[in-house]
């Protein structure tokens, strides 16, 4: 069975999108494309349609992932259809409790550094800061994926 995964953030232009381009390549280098899903989506729909923010495509480059997503606001029906709905900040985190559809449902919102030992509990939006922000964003991202993917093939065994 495919497991699938919604990274989620406010705007889906920064930080959601480059969880999924991480995820998706650690996902492709461990050989399991086939077994797991992952997309990504914001809790507002105000860039809805435009690709990834120009500095966050520009920092993930530099690290080799290719962030190609397009904003999206997050659906009713994704409740249903993810296994997990991974939010980066608790802001987030409220906002998908508020808005998921089902109580059933609530055990699929998980906050992203809950996959990581580093000592941030949050994965800070980047959008009004400085270069380092984004560097930031990806340093977390990269530990918490690792931490997601280790606790995935676990649960396989
Ligand atoms: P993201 O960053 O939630 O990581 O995509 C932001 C994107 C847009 C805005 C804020 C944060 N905004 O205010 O439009």
């Amino acid at each position: 069975m495919k497991i699938k995964i919604l990274f989620v953030c406010l705007g889906n232009i920064c930080r959601s999108p480059s969880a999924e381009a991480v995820m998706k390549k650690m996902v492709a280098d461990a050989g399991l494309t086939k077994d797991i899903f992952i997309d990504s989506a914001g809790t507002i729909n105000n860039h809805e349609g435009e690709p990834a923010d120009a500095r966050m495509i520009k920092h993930g480059k530099k690290r080799a992932y290719h962030l190609d997503s397009i904003s999206r606001p997050i659906q009713a029906e994704d409740f249903e259809k993810f296994d997990l709905i991974i939010a980066m900040d608790y802001s987030n985190m409220e906002d998908l409790q508020r808005k998921c559809p089902q109580p059933s449902y609530l055990r699929k919102i998980q906050l992203m550094m809950s996959f990581s030992d580093a000592q941030h509990e949050e994965v800070p939006d980047p959008y009004f800061g400085g270069e380092q922000g984004f560097e930031l964003v990806l340093d977390l991202l990269e530990d918490a994926c690792k931490g997601l993917l280790d606790s995935l093939v676990k649960l396989s065994k």
